[in-house]
């Protein structure tokens, strides 16, 4: 039988609902026949989950908006004005945050973002179709945000393989190059936000940032699944370009 309410039940949502639903019972989706378990599973969760629900309700366009809100609701680190940059942005939740959060369109905000997907358009902000490993397509989002950046984010995540070592790898790889990125971006004071999965391979990347920001810490907001192993790693504090970088680390 499913999890009810995917391991969230007795939480509360940002706008303070329980999690819970009214009759306390999971409901289930109509059409399951035919589908994989694994799908099965998923349209369950979606269906039972409050934060898919609120992101819905608030016009958000992924669950995964919420997560950055209420990052950023504890550690206020998006403010009027700011350059953004949203590696792995679709379908663009985060975007729309950023996008409130910074003013974006009013005054000198920007915020540029990029994935591997299609990403439906924001009003102010730049979208690139490509891959973060490609070293032309992160010069054209450098070059799009102005050389300079007071935070950088990145929720990417590999496509999984069900092999959880290989996937950790994978995801790390990804929090590897957005690292990499935001050092030779940011401006000093500046903040890094990226998806990590417990597991241990990070820790040389963990260690970069210790070296880079005053303040590193993981963090694992309320409508982050409490079963999954993703967690987010923020790192605040940049202390200014030309520090440690990956590949003295790597050497
Ligand atoms: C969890 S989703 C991001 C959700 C987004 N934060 C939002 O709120 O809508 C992760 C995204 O990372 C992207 N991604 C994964 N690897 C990437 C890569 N190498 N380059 C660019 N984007 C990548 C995926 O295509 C996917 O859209």
């Amino acid at each position: 039988m499913a999890k009810q309410n995917g391991g969230n039940a007795g939480k509360k949502g940002p706008s303070g609902r329980s999690y819970r639903n009214a009759t306390g019972l999971t409901r289930q989706p109509k059409k399951m026949r035919g589908r994989k378990v694994s799908s099965q599973r998923w349209l369950t969760r979606q269906l039972n989950d409050p934060f898919v629900a609120e992101a819905k309700s608030r016009g958000f366009r992924s669950r995964a908006a919420l997560k950055l809100e209420q990052i950023d609701d504890r550690y206020n680190l998006l403010k009027p004005g700011m350059a953004v940059v949203d590696l792995g942005c679709a379908p663009g939740g985060w975007m729309q945050v950023v996008s409130m959060r910074t003013k974006l369109g009013q005054g000198t905000a920007r915020l540029v973002g990029i994935d591997l997907l299609e990403t439906e358009g924001v009003v102010g902000a730049d979208i690139f179709a490509g891959d973060v490993t490609d070293p032309q397509m992160l010069t054209a989002v450098e070059t799009a945000i102005g050389g300079a950046a007071d935070g950088v984010l990145s929720d990417m995540a590999a496509d999984t393989t069900g092999h959880r070592p290989t996937d950790h790898l994978r995801t790390t790889a990804l929090l590897e190059a957005a690292l990499d990125f935001a050092l030779g971006i940011l401006n000093e004071d500046g903040f890094f936000l990226a998806k990590c999965f417990r597991g241990g391979a990070e820790k040389t990347v963990l260690d970069v940032m210790q070296q880079n920001f005053a303040t590193v810490r993981h963090v694992k907001p309320a409508a982050s699944r409490s079963e999954s192993v993703e967690s987010y790693v923020l790192a605040t504090g940049f202390h200014g370009r030309n520090r440690t970088a990956m590949q003295e680390i790597d050497s």
